[in-house]
């Protein structure tokens, strides 16, 4: 019988994914698989066919093309105004390298057997036989840095809490993926959910961890039915429970659901949080690799960290290294969004020019109009303006401008926008999602955006910027966590590259 595939994914389903599937259905009776995005979302929903030669694409499929498409052979692979050919020539991804998302789209998200034969489950294998201290090493063989945004050094993290002495120990999976134009965690969630448990499983063998929680974006229904269906799927075949893969070593696992709120993305707050208590920071130290969660020592890590941990034991730390550049090792999932022809997830090593990633995969604007900026690393991110396009994408290159990789997005703008009315935009969003636990970052946001909203208003731009830059100092010196310390990021890089945006409405 004809295999067909229709995305499961939010992004899919949102453009009406569901729908597609049931109406392939009731006209054929073939019940399509549901699959994880290719990351492709202009293309969505994409409908898969396999055929001899392999999977054809079409794409993207409303309602109303399903009958018509049926009628025209798609079931055989023929062509047609919506067939894009075969799905892994499409040059958007036969040009990535992909790692951690290799079998993202490829695999029945929930079907255990076609994980290991694509394969899942070689990294937790290898580490069943690998004391923890050498499960330890591997991870800092590879390089690996936190995804999350903060790049902290996987392999220090696994020792700290692997030499911990505790009664118990945690694994938290953060999942709460605020960062604007960010979308790979939540992919790689609803896609190939038991990598992330194999990862999980994999960190509690390193570090002596028996218990894990995914801390989950509340905004992500789909996620959460995709992952508690992976979760019983790997308790019932044995890669959770108390003899892990008859290992004699003990790994639980559980989704709890976030709180929808930016600042419990940051680590202390999300434990706060995950305690049942308002998300507010926590000052450090201690460490929560030291005090954590309940006070016990606990491993904190983005899902894509936790994700790329199956590959670097199955292959091996120096094969992970080998990716990448100087001490940005490995590849990194970009997510291209905002204002762009063809936005999506692109995984690659660390190295390629953000130019290659908006223009050579985005394709440029959807508007049509000239590219003003992107901004790089979520809200907190600088906008990067067009001249610097061919600066390769690694932490050090990024930091020596006073920017950050942060967890992969990278937002486009036209020559539309306003940098102005952004760096308002950041402020604003800081007074908003602000714990309040300190000074600088409560008030100072606010300030920052009543300067701006005078500035704007065509006041002095003199006295307007002598004081957001006053403010910037003050949030970057005075706050106790990222969001008040990095919120002047995007406000002085936009007014670093774009100054004409600040003086145009100058009557002073
Ligand atoms: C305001 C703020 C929000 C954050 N949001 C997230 C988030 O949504 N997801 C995430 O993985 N890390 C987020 N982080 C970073 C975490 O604090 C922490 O560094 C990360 O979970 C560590 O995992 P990693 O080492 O794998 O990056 C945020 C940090 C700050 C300051
Ligand atoms: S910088 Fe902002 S978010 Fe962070 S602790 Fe201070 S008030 Fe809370």
């Amino acid at each position: 019988m004809t295999k067909i595939y229709v995305p499961l994914d939010s992004s899919a389903v949102a453009m009406g994914a569901d729908e597609v599937a049931a109406k392939i259905e009731a006209i054929t009776g073939i019940a399509p698989v549901r699959n994880g995005s290719r990351g492709m979302a202009w293309l969505e929903p994409l409908v898969e066919v396999e055929t001899p030669k392999g999977r054809v694409a079409y794409g993207p499929v409303t309602l109303d093309d399903v009958a018509g498409l049926i009628r025209d052979g798609m079931m055989e692979g023929r062509a047609h105004a919506l067939c894009h050919g075969l799905t892994e020539e499409l040059p958007f991804l036969a040009r990535q390298e992909r790692l951690t998302f290799a079998r993202c789209g490829i695999t029945n998200p929930l079907s255990m057997d076609e994980y290991a034969s694509h394969g899942g489950l070689d990294g937790i294998q290898k580490a069943i036989g690998m004391s923890a201290e050498a499960i330890c090493d591997e991870v800092m063989t590879s390089g690996l840095r936190g995804r999350g945004g903060a790049a902290f050094p996987a392999g220090i993290k696994w020792n700290t809490v692997r030499g911990a002495d505790a009664d118990q120990k945690y694994i938290v999976c953060n999942a709460d993926e605020g960062d604007s134009g960010t979308f790979a965690d939540r992919m790689i969630m609803e896609g190939d959910p038991l990598l992330l448990i194999e990862g999980m499983a994999i960190a509690g063998l390193g570090t002596g961890a028996t218990k894990g929680y995914i801390y989950l974006r509340s905004e992500y229904p789909v996620a959460k039915r995709v992952l508690t269906a992976a979760i019983d799927r790997a308790y019932w075949k044995g890669l959770l429970g108390n003899d892990v893969l008859g290992s004699g070593k003990a790994f639980h696992l559980e989704v709890f659901m976030g709180a929808g709120a930016y600042i419990c993305g940051e680590e202390t707050s999300l434990l706060e949080s995950l305690e049942g208590k308002r998300g507010q920071v926590r000052a450090k130290p201690p460490l929560p690799a030291l005090e954590g969660l309940m006070a016990k020592p606990t491993l904190v890590h983005n899902v894509i960290s936790l994700c790329a941990v199956p590959t670097i034991l199955a292959k091996g730390g120096e094969f992970y290294r080998d990716h990448g550049m100087g001490r940005s090792t490995g590849t990194m999932p970009f997510q291209i969004a905002g204002n762009v022809a063809c936005g999506g997830l692109v995984e690659k090593a660390f190295g390629v020019t953000l130019g290659e990633l908006v223009n050579g995969f985005g394709g440029g604007t959807r508007s049509g109009r000239p590219i003003k900026a992107a901004q790089v690393g979520g809200p907190l991110g600088a906008y990067i303006p067009l001249d610097k396009f061919d600066m390769p994408m690694d932490y050090e290159t990024f930091a020596k401008i006073g920017a950050g990789v942060g967890h992969g997005g990278i937002v486009v703008f036209d020559d539309t926008a306003d940098m102005a009315e952004q760096a308002k935009y950041a402020f604003d969003f800081c007074a908003h999602e602000s714990c309040g636990k300190c000074t600088p970052c409560r008030i100072g946001a606010v300030r920052g955006s009543e300067e701006m909203a005078k500035l704007i208003a065509g006041g002095d731009a003199t006295t307007h910027l002598t004081l957001v830059e006053d403010l910037c100092e003050v949030m970057e010196d005075g706050s106790l966590c990222a969001m008040g310390g990095m919120t002047p990021v995007p406000v002085k890089s936009a007014l670093d590259y774009f100054p004409e945006d600040f003086l145009k409405g100058d009557k002073g």
